[in-house]
């Protein structure tokens, strides 16, 4: 193998903080005991904040971010994975305190590592990445309210930023488990793509971004959100006796302003789901539910590939909310 590879770097030096594709060697990594040849990484909205600024959430420089990737082995040192298996890493702080997918090679602790279900392909794991992994988490919490309420099903759910990654496959997966979805976007031209996810209507951001009602009407059995702010207070105020909130994002704002009423007379449930430090357990099983519940060919309509140089030209555009679908990068292109 060539020693050398190339990776986005990020440096911080007092106000100056910069991103380039350099080429390193394998020096540059100082953790880790499994050497991988990354294919494919995937643009998240974490990315782009860190690819912006660092976002705090980077402590040290030079570092190569990129919260997810899909490769090959190609050495290890833990008896449990071997040259040419096929590994994904989604969260674990990778891109963030540890280097990451953003770069051909990559280096990584083996409990980081999940081996790929033979039946997917190192791009299609991508195709999900962080955002897919989210969605499915996110999917179960709202298919928990029928093991609560014994058997009663779940019926009319919610996703809002349904047009970015982790929204759009939510409406696709929450559809396959028959489910009524109802996808809110800002993005019109998005409405046609958000139906053939599977989405039985699309409804405009707008009319969730007013002060809510202390109890609207009750409409949604479950909710995704990738968003918070006012738009999760207005969902979580239109949420049916029992339903379940799964709030994952920021996208809109960190803030929620809400009151207790829905969860004291409706019994509502908010749902915090975090993808970033779950068991190692919770990511095999997770990933062991993807071919039964995901549909690649309709998700594929809405993939860019990109390559590293490329990507630090688009990563801007999904802090303006101007991308929709999954961006990833192929770090051969
Ligand atoms: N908790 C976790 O473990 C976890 C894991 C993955 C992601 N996340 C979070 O989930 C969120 C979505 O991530 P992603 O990778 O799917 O990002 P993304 O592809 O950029 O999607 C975010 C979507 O939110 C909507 N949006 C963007 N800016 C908005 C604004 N100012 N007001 C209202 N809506 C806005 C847009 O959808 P429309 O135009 O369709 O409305 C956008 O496509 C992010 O906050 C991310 O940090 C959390």
């Amino acid at each position: 193998m060539n020693d050398k590879f190339k990776a986005i770097v990020l440096n911080q030096s007092g106000e100056k903080f910069t991103r380039e594709v350099k080429t390193l060697d394998k020096s540059f990594f100082k953790t880790g005991e499994v050497l991988i040849k990354v294919d494919y990484s995937g643009l998240n909205y974490k990315d782009a904040l860190i690819l912006n600024n660092g976002a705090k959430l980077v402590k040290e420089y030079p570092h190569i971010p990129g919260v997810d990737f899909s490769g090959k082995v190609i050495e290890s040192g833990n008896s449990n994975f071997k040259s040419g298996d096929n590994v994904v890493v989604t969260g674990c702080r990778v891109g963030e305190i540890y280097p990451g997918g953003f770069s051909q090679i990559a280096k990584v602790k083996s409990e980081f590592l999940i081996k790929i279900p033979k039946e997917i392909s190192n791009k299609n794991a991508m195709t999900l990445g962080t955002a897919g992994f989210t969605s499915l988490l996110c999917a179960f919490a709202i298919k928990a309210r029928e093991e609560l309420l014994l058997g009663e099903k779940v019926k009319d759910v919610l996703v809002t930023g349904a047009s970015g990654g982790v929204g759009s496959i939510a409406v696709m997966i929450l559809s396959k488990l028959g489910y009524n979805v109802s996808a809110v976007t800002g993005k019109k031209d998005q409405s046609d793509y958000l139906k053939t996810l599977g989405a039985k209507h699309v409804l405009d951001r707008k009319d969730f971004e007013g002060e809510p009602r202390v109890l609207g009407k009750g409409l949604w059995d479950g909710v995704v959100d990738t968003v918070g702010g006012s738009i999760l207070a207005n969902a979580i105020s239109q949420t049916k006796h029992s339903g379940i909130v799964a709030a994952c994002g920021n996208a809109a704002n960190i803030k929620l302003n809400t009151t207790v009423m829905p969860f004291i007379i409706r019994g509502v449930k908010l749902w915090g789901i975090d993808s970033v430090t779950i068991s190692k357990q919770r990511r095999e099983f997770v990933w062991s539910q993807v071919s039964s519940l995901v549909d690649f060919k309709l998700l594929e309509k809405n993939v860019k590939v990109v390559n590293l140089e490329e990507l630090l030209n688009i990563f801007p555009e999904m802090l303006n909310s101007k991308t929709s679908g999954r961006i990833l990068v192929d770090l051969n292109k």
